[in-house]
């Protein structure tokens, strides 16, 4: 059986560092949910479409033509690491990720990265929806605070431009989008082990999760 590890949570808590450092330290493969529907995202924005109309969206996320080389990630022959990351990109995704058919289109795809020696998958449902059998499951949290100002370094780190308020005003209507839509709300499974990391470093929340993997 091919071990997976789960790190879900919410918008800019940590996740994605700590799932990739995790995913190093064990030589295993790294699955970035959220790089899926922010691509599907990104395609759909392209390809001139309705973010509302879930069929055409969801057809968008059946037929993504990606790929994941390294740290870099390619729509078609495209490379749009850093366009993805755009905030306009990421409320994108968080609007078409609250439509059943396009969670539902990305379904297999994310199962696909399962694969020897193992996986640590980043996301909001990979532990409730996509992979409930999971080893370990862990759900991080962080104040709203702590979460802008890693979002605002974030950005500015990648040249965007950012402001306080409005990113915090993002965070809060992403958290409330995230955690009320019908379809794979954002909440721990029942069995995953929380780690609140608003004090802690990356490396900090690394070792925590590292340690609970090895228990
Ligand atoms: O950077 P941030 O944590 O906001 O986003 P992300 O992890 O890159 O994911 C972008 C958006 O996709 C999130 O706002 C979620 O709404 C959505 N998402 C999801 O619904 N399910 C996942 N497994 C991963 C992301």
């Amino acid at each position: 059986i091919i071990p997976v590890i789960t790190i879900d949570g919410p918008t800019a808590s940590g996740k994605g560092t700590v799932a990739s450092r995790v995913a190093e330290r064990l030589g295993f493969h790294l699955l970035d949910s959220g790089a899926l529907y922010r691509l599907t995202a990104l395609s759909a924005l392209r390809a001139g479409a309705n973010l509302a109309d879930e069929t055409a969206v969801a057809q968008v996320g059946h037929y993504l033509d990606c790929s994941f080389v390294g740290d870099q990630v390619f729509l078609g022959k495209e490379e749009v690491t850093e366009a993805i990351r755009a905030e306009e990109v990421g409320n994108s995704a968080s609007r078409i990720a609250a439509l059943p058919a396009v969670r539902q289109a990305l379904f297999d795809l994310q199962l696909r990265f399962r694969t020897a020696p193992g996986l640590v998958a980043d996301g909001r449902d990979m532990g409730t929806v996509i992979f409930p059998g999971a080893q370990l499951k862990v759900f991080l949290t962080a104040s709203v605070a702590a979460r802008a100002e890693r979002r605002y370094k974030q950005l500015i780190g990648k040249g965007f431009s950012a402001n306080m308020d409005g990113l915090l005003a993002d965070l809060q209507a992403r958290d409330a989008r995230d955690m009320n839509r019908a379809v794979a709300p954002l909440a721990p499974a029942a069995d995953a082990h929380l780690l609140d990391t608003s004090n802690m470093t990356a490396d900090e929340a690394v070792e925590q999760v590292l340690g609970w993997y090895a228990e």
